[in-house]
């Protein structure tokens, strides 16, 4: 098994845009999120992007008037997301996501943790205190917005292969295994080479978190809740800190 560090160096993060249907299709639609959400700056204008990735929400959140701070632990994702930014005000921080208040020069107005990051955590001990951690950063009346897979319900037999994406020199396809609080995500990769294919292949584990555990530690932490929606698989939360 890989670390979801290892993972993404060894295999995803060279295929992680693409994958996703692109760069400019992401940060278009995660920018009408914001906006739909009304996610402007009103307070200390300062955003959290943990596993920010080549940016797919920092690039939209610093286009809205925010001040980011970008954390992840693939330097080639952080490389990307550089190469992205157009001059705005993002920090790019290479680091466990759980150690991001060492980063924080003082509370934050939004944290976000979108696009599937959260299962990355390895338990949900883990879970709990990134939501605690979130809740002591944010300044009163701040918001934590999280979207990530429900990964609570079984695939069973083919069912379990997913083909994620392919074109004239990629295929890309997912084998999924269940344990009881996590899932084994094994990724292959094969890539067009002359008149050959050459197959790249590793697994790494992902947390079975349902909405309801999640709503749960929100709120132990602290938070309210103000949106939560499971459309399709994915989950989306808005949670809020109190207003002092
Ligand atoms: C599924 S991607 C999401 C990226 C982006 N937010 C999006 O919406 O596509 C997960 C990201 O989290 C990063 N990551 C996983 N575990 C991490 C950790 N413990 N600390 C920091 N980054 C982590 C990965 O490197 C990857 O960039």
């Amino acid at each position: 098994m890989a670390t979801a560090a290892e993972h993404y160096k060894n295999l995803l993060a060279d295929h992680y845009s693409w994958m996703c249907g692109g760069f400019d299709a992401k940060v278009r639609s995660n920018l009408e999120f914001f906006t739909t959400q009304g996610i402007t700056p009103r307070g200390s204008g300062g955003a959290v992007d943990l596993g920010a990735g080549p940016g797919f929400q920092s690039i939209p959140l610093a286009q809205l008037g925010f001040k980011v701070l970008a954390v992840d632990l693939s330097r080639k994702l952080l490389d990307e997301l550089e190469s992205n930014r157009q001059g705005f005000p993002i920090t790019l921080i290479h680091d466990d996501l759980l150690n991001f208040p060492a980063h924080c020069e003082g509370p934050a107005e939004v944290c976000v943790c979108m696009g599937d990051t959260l299962p990355h955590l390895e338990t949900f001990d883990q879970v709990r205190l990134l939501l605690e951690r979130v809740y002591r950063s944010l300044e009163c009346g701040g918001r934590f917005i999280l979207t990530f897979r429900d990964l609570t319900c079984e695939l069973t037999g083919l069912d379990r292969f997913i083909p994620v994406r392919s074109d004239a020199d990629t295929i890309f396809t997912c084998f999924l295994e269940y344990e009881t609080t996590h899932v084994r995500v094994h990724d292959l990769v094969y890539s067009r080479s002359g008149d050959r294919w050459v197959l790249c292949k590793s697994w790494y584990r992902k947390l079975r978190i349902s909405a309801e555990r999640a709503v749960e530690w929100l709120k132990e932490a602290g938070f309210t809740i103000d949106l939560c929606d499971n459309i399709n698989g994915l989950i989306t939360i808005i949670a809020g800190k109190p207003a002092g």
